[in-house]
């Protein structure tokens, strides 16, 4: 029924519309961690995937459906049987399974991609949800591209769904072309218009092509929308989704004009940000709403000035709420591995023993090299740490000549599997000899996709992180490191991307 409550539904995409975006493929490891904070955060429902995409797909959504607590767990399918039967199948182990279902039903959709006329996807709207809703007992449909849907179509379309079913009635503006105005008159409309509207939630998905998706996710919300879908740091297909931080954050701060509330921890979405651009390896642009860098930074003189007489002259929210912390000077060489544990404990990491015995002692070799060590400097060392604890591969030495003088040259030696193996390249300029001797040990024919540097702090000593990704035979591994020496973090990020790359490798031949 329509939700009559003040509460929006927060229906998080990031590891499924999210990960179809180009470059963004996640492991399950990642998948995992990323569900635990996305649960803890609040989110109500998370969609972990595609399961009927792929066997690694499948795994996914299987495994964080089964560790989940109180989140309802989706699983995407198309309208054919097989899909949904899978997707059953993969989300069954939830304390809260749920299906989403879609079929496109604009014209231009239905003429191209699907060949289909009106009758047959009516036909398989009906049938898909009514087999969906045989194995679990919510079930979400879709109409493809609906904002590009002829409005009669659209509402027969959704009438048999409900008929059929589903409990959650999702419109897509899939291509985002949609402005605030008329996305919210349309989900008005159909709620008017639909004979059982109060039987179903009404839902947002909106896609950012002109900028406008968190706009017009609102402007859902305000006409009757009880659930939005979207992704940390907006991540999604093309300009992506409408960004999680945002819709949470302007209903928090705007409840005066938006009275509805969510049941998010906002404290914790600078973190989920964070992790969400490690493993995507898609930097998060300075300027963005809520997340960005230079959010709550104050350059101009005029500016400062007002904040230190009252910081509400420029900031409409506090860093805090969001979960920004304070940049502080954490600690040096002589801290302890209490005060450590401490220290991540506040940054939101809660590790195992051995595993943090490891990160202090990482912790301790930064200390050594490092004047300075910042919280975000911390973080980006366990990051580093827990995405390349399970590979086959990693750095032992480098020895780089680099400089005015050709030829750059570089010596490398890596653990792997075991065995430390060694080789000598040059290259034009010295990323490049490194990539040329790493190759020549671990033997590989991947396309450098993306090669990224950037300073974790300020300073000539801060850690660069950097992010390499790889393409081969169609998969893409993205990965990061972070070191003091930027070139060590080169080779450490290089062998991560192709200890990825050799992980999907093999589940797509185990599938
Ligand atoms: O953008 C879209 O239309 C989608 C659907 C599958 C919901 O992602
Ligand atoms: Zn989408």
């Amino acid at each position: 029924m329509t939700d009559t409550t003040d509460k929006i539904i927060i229906f998080d995409t990031t590891m499924r519309d999210g990960e179809q975006s180009p470059g963004a493929s996640m492991t399950l490891r990642e998948k995992l961690e990323l569900a635990e904070l996305l649960e803890e955060m609040g989110v109500d429902v998370i969609e972990a995937g595609f399961p009927a995409a792929s066997a690694g797909d499948f795994e996914c959504v299987s495994t964080v459906a089964e560790r989940s607590r109180n989140a309802v767990i989706c699983g995407l399918a198309r309208s054919t049987p097989k899909d949904i039967e899978r997707c059953g199948e993969a989300v069954r182990k939830a304390a809260r399974p749920r299906i989403h279902t879609f079929i496109s039903t604009s014209p231009v959709h239905m003429k191209h991609k699907l060949k289909m006329g009106e009758n047959a996807v009516l036909e398989a709207v009906g049938r898909s949800v009514a087999q969906a809703r045989n194995l679990v007992d919510d079930v979400e449909w879709s109409p493809e591209d609906a904002t590009r849907t002829d409005w009669e179509f659209l509402c027969r379309t959704i009438d048999t769904a409900i008929a059929s079913g589903a409990t959650t009635i999702n419109i897509p503006d899939t291509v985002g072309y949609s402005h605030p105005d008329e996305y919210g008159a349309l989900i008005r409309r159909l709620i008017e218009t639909i004979p059982n509207s109060d039987k179903v939630i009404w839902s947002t998905h909106c896609h950012n092509d002109l900028g406008l998706a968190v706009a017009n996710s609102l402007a859902g919300v305000a006409n009757g929308a009880r659930q939005v879908e979207c992704a940390i740091n907006g991540l999604g297909e093309r300009a992506g989704n409408a960004a999680l931080e945002e819709v949470v954050m302007a209903l928090k701060v705007r409840r005066d004009t938006l009275p509805f509330h969510t049941s998010i921890d906002s404290t914790r979405l600078a973190r989920a940000s964070k992790m969400v651009s490690t493993i995507t390896g898609f930097p998060v642009q300075y300027n963005k709403a809520i997340v960005g860098k230079n959010a709550f930074a104050h350059e101009s003189g005029i500016h400062q000035d007002g904040m230190l007489k009252n910081n509400q002259t420029y900031e409409i929210m506090n860093p805090e709420d969001v979960g920004v912390l304070e940049t502080s000077l954490v600690m040096g060489k002589h801290s302890g591995r209490h005060a450590f544990r401490d220290k991540l404990l506040t940054l939101g990491y809660e590790l195992e023993d051995d595993v943090l015995n490891d990160a202090f002692k990482r912790f301790k070799d930064l200390a050594d090299r490092k004047k300075d060590v910042f919280d975000e400097d911390i973080a980006a060392l366990v990051d580093d740490q827990l995405s390349t604890a399970e590979e086959r591969a990693s750095l032992n030495s480098l020895r780089v000549v680099a400089g005015t003088q050709g030829p750059q040259t570089a010596d490398v030696e890596i653990l792997i599997d075991g065995t430390v193996r060694s080789a000598s390249a040059q290259g034009n300029g010295p990323v490049d000899a490194i990539f040329k001797a790493i190759t020549e040990i671990m033997q590989h024919s991947a396309k450098l996709e993306l090669f990224q540097v950037h300073a974790v702090t300020g300073g000539a000593d801060a850690q660069a992180t950097v992010s390499v990704r790889l393409s081969e035979d169609g998969l893409v591994a993205t990965a990061r490191s972070s070191d003091p020496d930027t070139l060590t973090a080169t080779a450490r990020a290089y062998i991560h991307a192709l200890c990825k790359l050799d992980i999907r490798r093999a589940k797509r031949i185990a599938a």
